[in-house]
C-alpha cells in the first residue's frame, strides 16, 4: 500500500512554512484583505463650533464644525470609505431629547449637509439614539421611577427616524438596545414610504468601559451606567438572542460592539446571520492602540492594520472606526 502523497510521513514533515517565504507568495495566499470600501467613518458634529476642536482621550478625533464636517468627510470619501456614521452635539438637552427629533436640530441638519454635499457616493449612517439630547444622559427617556422606558423610547426613535430619513439618511444606525427598536423603526419608515431607507443595528451591543472617550466627544451627561439596557459583557449566548431578534424585525445589517475585545460574538455573529455583520472598532479600543503606540510600545501603523485585519478575519464584513479615512489612504498607496 503507498502513501497518499500530501500524508507527512516522519521523514517527509508537511512545510507550510512554503507559503510563506516570500512578500509575494504571502500576500498570493492571503485569506483576508482590508479594502476602502468596507471602512465606516464615525465623524462628531458639534453645535456652534466655527473650528474643528480635538477630543481629549480620543486621539486624532475631532468634534466638528459644519465646515470640517463637510472638508473631513469628503476627503473620506475621495479615498474611498464606505460609510460614514454622524453623532451630533447639541448645545441643549432636554428630559425627552427633543432635539433628536427637531428637523433643524444639530443631528438632522449634519445629515442633511452630508447627503446634500455627498449624495450617493458615500452611505449616510446618522446616529438614531438619545443619549446626547437627553439631560440625563441615558439612551432612552425615563418613567415616573427614574427607569428608562422602553416603550415610550420606541415612539421616540420612530420619531427620529422619520426627520432622518427626511433630511436623507441611506441607513439608520440604531444604537440604543431598547427592545423592539428595529421593528419599531422599519415599521415606521414603511409606513411613511421610506422603504429604501435601511436599518443598521446594533444587534450586540455591550455595556463596555471602552466607550470612555466617546462619552467626552459627546459631552455625555450621564451618571451611572446603562447597564439595564446594554449587554453583560459575560455572557455569550445571549448576543446570539439579540442577532436573531434583530434579524427578524428586519436589521438589513447587524453590529457587534464593541469589537476588538468581542471578537468571539463577531464570529458567533458571522456564522449565523444573513445579511452583512459590521463590527464597532470603539473609542477604547482607538486609544489603547494609539497610547500604546505613542509610548513605543509598538509601531502604530502596523498595529492598527493588524487590529482591523482581525476583526475582519473574525467574521465583520464592515468595520466601523475612527481609522477608516486614514486607512483608506494607506490602502490607496499600496
Ligand atoms: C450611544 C453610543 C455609544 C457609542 C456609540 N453610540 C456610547 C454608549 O453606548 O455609551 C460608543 C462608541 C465608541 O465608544 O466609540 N448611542
Amino acid at each position: 500500500m503507498t502513501a497518499h502523497p500530501h500524508v507527512p510521513s516522519p521523514s517527509q514533515p508537511a512545510r507550510p512554512r512554503r507559503l510563506r517565504t516570500s512578500a509575494p507568495m504571502r500576500r498570493l495566499v492571503r485569506e483576508t484583505r482590508l479594502a476602502p470600501g468596507q471602512l465606516v467613518l464615525p465623524l462628531f458634529l458639534r453645535e456652534g463650533l466655527d473650528r474643528p476642536r480635538l477630543i481629549d482621550g480620543l486621539p486624532g478625533v475631532a468634534q466638528h464644525s459644519e465646515d470640517s464636517l463637510l472638508s473631513t468627510a469628503a476627503e473620506a470619501v475621495a479615498r474611498g470609505v464606505g460609510g460614514l456614521l454622524l453623532f451630533a452635539v447639541p448645545d441643549r438637552r432636554d428630559v425627552i431629547g427633543s432635539c433628536a427629533s427637531d428637523p433643524d436640530g444639530v443631528l438632522a441638519r449634519g445629515g442633511r449637509l452630508l447627503r446634500d454635499a455627498l449624495g450617493d457616493h458615500v452611505v449616510v449612517i446618522p446616529d438614531l439614539c438619545l443619549d446626547e439630547f437627553t439631560d440625563h444622559g441615558h439612551c432612552g427617556v425615563l418613567d415616573s421611577q427614574g427607569r428608562v422606558d422602553n416603550d415610550a423610547t420606541l415612539e421616540r426613535y420612530q420619531a427620529m427616524a422619520m426627520v432622518l430619513a427626511d433630511a436623507g439618511a441611506h441607513l439608520l444606525g440604531t444604537s440604543g438596545m431598547m427592545d423592539g427598536q428595529v421593528g419599531a423603526v422599519r415599521r415606521a419608515l414603511d409606513d411613511a414610504g421610506h422603504l429604501d431607507v435601511g436599518v443598521l443595528a446594533y444587534a450586540a451591543k455591550y455595556a463596555s468601559v471602552l466607550y470612555g472617550p466617546f462619552r467626552d466627544a459627546v459631552e455625555s451627561t450621564l451618571e451611572g451606567d446603562r447597564r439595564t439596557y446594554q449587554q453583560d459583557p459575560a455572557n455569550r449566548r445571549e448576543s446570539g438572542r439579540e442577532v436573531a431578534l434583530d434579524l427578524a424585525e428586519g436589521a438589513d445589517i447587524v453590529m457587534v460592539k464593541p469589537a476588538l475585545t468581542y471578537l468571539d460574538i463577531v464570529a458567533d455573529t458571522a456564522a449565523v446571520a444573513d445579511v452583512p455583520v459590521a463590527a464597532y472598532v470603539v473609542s477604547g479600543e482607538h486609544a489603547m492602540v494609539e497610547f500604546a503606540a505613542s509610548a513605543g510600545a509598538f509601531d502604530r501603523r502596523t498595529a492598527v492594520l493588524e487590529a482591523l485585519t482581525g476583526v475582519h478575519r473574525a467574521g465583520a464584513d464592515l468595520l466601523c472606526t475612527y481609522w477608516a479615512s486614514e486607512v483608506a489612504g494607506w490602502l490607496q498607496e499600496s
